[in-house]
This record gives C-alpha cells, sequence and structure tokens, in this order.
C-alpha cells in the first residue's frame, strides 16, 4: 500500500480530482487532508471523499513536529501540496526528500515565490502579455516554488484573455494531469 497526504488552503478541486483518481488503485490510499484554513472547501470535499481531515494553526505548524510526527505514524509515502499557501517548515522538507510535491500554476520559474499565488499568477501574466501560461509540478524544499521541476506543461493565451480566462485553462492543464504525475511520482519511490 502506497499512502499520500494531501495539504490544500482553499477549494480543494486538485485534492479532489486527485482523490478521485486512486479511488480505484486499491494500491494507492489518500490517507488524511490537512488543512491550515477551517472554511477552507477542501474540507466538505473530504467528508464527500470520506477522507480523514486535520485542521492546524501555525502554532502547531511551525511550532511543534506534531504534523511530521503524525505524517510519520500513518507512513505517509508521498506529501502532495494541492494549492496550500503556507511556507512548509524545514523539519517537514526534511522528513520528505523528493518525497513533497507541489503544483504551481504558471510556468515557473516566471510568476513564482512568495505571494505569487491564485489570481495574482494569472493578472501577472495577463499585463505581461504572455502568449502563453502552463502548470509547474515540482518538489518542494525550503524555499518557495524553488524545488526540482518534475512535470511542466503549457497552455495558448489568446489577447483577449482575462485573469479569469486563463485561470480556467490553467486549471483544465492541473486536473488533467496533477494526479498522473503524481501516481508516477509515487511509482518512482524506493
Ligand atoms: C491551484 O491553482 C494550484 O495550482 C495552486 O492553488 C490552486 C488550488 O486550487 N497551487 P484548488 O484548491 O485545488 O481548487
Amino acid at each position: 500500500m502506497k499512502r499520500i497526504a494531501l495539504f490544500a488552503s482553499g477549494s480543494g478541486s486538485n485534492a479532489e480530482k486527485i482523490a478521485e483518481y486512486f479511488a480505484d488503485r486499491p494500491e494507492v490510499e489518500i490517507s488524511l487532508i490537512l488543512t491550515n484554513n477551517p472554511k477552507a472547501g477542501v474540507i466538505e470535499r473530504a467528508r464527500r471523499l470520506h477522507i480523514p481531515v486535520l485542521v492546524f494553526d501555525r502554532t502547531t505548524f511551525y511550532g511543534s513536529e506534531r504534523i511530521v510526527r503524525l505524517l510519520r505514524k500513518q507512513e505517509i509515502d508521498l506529501v502532495v501540496l494541492a494549492g496550500f499557501m503556507w511556507l512548509i517548515p524545514e523539519a517537514l522538507v526534511r522528513a520528505f526528500p523528493n518525497r513533497m510535491l507541489n503544483i504551481h500554476p504558471a510556468l515557473l520559474p516566471k510568476y513564482g515565490g512568495k505571494g505569487m499565488y491564485g489570481h495574482f499568477v494569472h493578472e501577472a501574466v495577463v499585463s505581461a502579455g504572455e502568449a502563453e501560461s502552463g502548470i509547474t509540478i515540482h518538489f518542494v524544499n525550503e524555499r518557495y516554488d524553488e524545488g526540482a521541476v518534475v512535470f511542466q506543461t503549457a497552455c495558448p493565451l489568446d489577447p483577449t484573455d482575462t485573469p479569469e480566462d486563463v485561470a480556467r485553462k490553467v486549471q483544465v492543464l492541473e486536473h488533467r494531469y496533477f494526479p498522473e504525475i503524481v501516481e508516477k511520482v509515487l511509482n518512482q519511490l524506493k
């Protein structure tokens, strides 16, 4: 059995797509969904998907090793950040070397780093007049969006595209590719 823990701060559509993808793969389990946001939409999705949820605060996340201990106790093989907004503390990064993935809604290294998330990313892409955007799936290290890139794919943009149009096009790529890339990385784990 391979076990995945998903971290999300918001709606959780990617978390849901990943859970749905593995629903008919009995050798893989989405063991836990963790969130820093008690109002996150991902909580309702997890309830519907019958996946346990843990809501934590800053003190727990940055001031204790509770989360690392819990992930170890649950024998988590791969941590997946599916729209998680906080920087990962070093102890957690070190506990999952090349075993923690993040998805960024742009073609890193452009449009990445602190503060570049959600509509800020798509607004920057539109105001730069980019002809394309896309997604980047990468391993996580101590700095925002700077881990080794595992997968990137692009989508063409029209000059009339609004940031909302870009977000929609990018989300199609996220939902299409993230589950498969998670499976690919899972299968490559020693
Ligand atoms: C996605 O755009 C993802 O690329 C980014 O956060 C967003 C999460 O969306 N990291 P959702 O909560 O999965 O719908």
